[in-house]
């Protein structure tokens, strides 16, 4: 999607002054949803399809483990579920591999959900804008691994869930949801990341409306509701 003020953003060099402005009036229903684990989150995208509270359709559900529990759980929902394996290849390849079969679903939008491989820029730049992901602390705090336990670790009184655009770097595009969770005197590690799950789970649909419905501008970083939305 070209950026509406220079309309070339694919080649901006880093010396273009202007913010890159993306409009988004495109109409897009089609989710591949990439995990490599437990699958809760995408469960809760997959209720909200199932229950007509988001208006999507989970074309095909991609995990690079054979074992992770949530391409069970996409089978058992009958949705197009495909293992492709990234062990032992270089990551482009693998990626290559990914974007065939997301292209021959006809994805839209790619939503990463405990997706644990960072995407190649080649992928990234496979779908501009048409990457999201969930991570669960308040970015810019706490980006990567054990990003729960690190903001316990550290001490801070309130942690939360991130849905953000995908770009090159890690936990780092523009910011499309947060939601807040308080930390408790009470709370451990466990008990802290049980309740920003709790979060994610709706956030991320939220996320994924807002993409969809494509009422929003992205301004530099910011991704700003149209005004008649507000
Ligand atoms: C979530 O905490 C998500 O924020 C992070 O990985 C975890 C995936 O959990 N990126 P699940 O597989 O969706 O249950």
């Amino acid at each position: 999607m070209p950026c509406i003020q220079c309309y070339h953003c694919q080649q901006c060099l880093p010396t273009v002054s202007h913010l890159h402005i993306y409009d988004s009036d495109i109409t897009m229903k089609n989710l591949g949803i990439l995990l490599s684990g437990r699958g809760s989150n995408f469960e809760a995208i997959a209720d909200h399809v199932a229950s007509g509270k988001l208006d999507a359709n989970i074309a095909v559900v991609i995990s690079n483990r054979a074992d992770a529990p949530g391409i069970e759980s996409a089978r058992g929902r009958g949705l197009k579920a495909l293992v492709i394996p990234s062990k032992g290849k270089p990551r482009e390849q693998h990626d290559r591999e990914v974007v065939a079969a997301l292209r021959e679903h006809q994805v839209d939008l790619v939503c990463l959900a405990g997706y644990m491989r960072l995407l190649s820029p080649w992928f990234v730049q496979q779908f501009p804008n048409r990457i999201l992901n969930i991570h669960p602390a308040l970015l810019p705090a706490f980006p990567g691994l054990e990003a729960q336990k690190q903001a316990f670790d550290w001490g801070v009184k309130v942690s939360g869930c991130t849905v953000h655009f995908v770009d090159a770097d890690l936990d780092h595009g523009a910011i499309l949801v947060q939601k807040v969770v308080p930390v408790l005197d009470t709370d451990d590690e466990h008990t802290l990341a049980v309740r920003i799950l709790e979060q994610e789970h709706i956030a991320y649909s939220e996320a994924i409306r807002i993409v969809l419905e494509g009422k929003y501008t992205i301004a530099g970083r910011r991704v700003v509701m149209k005004p008649q939305q507000r």
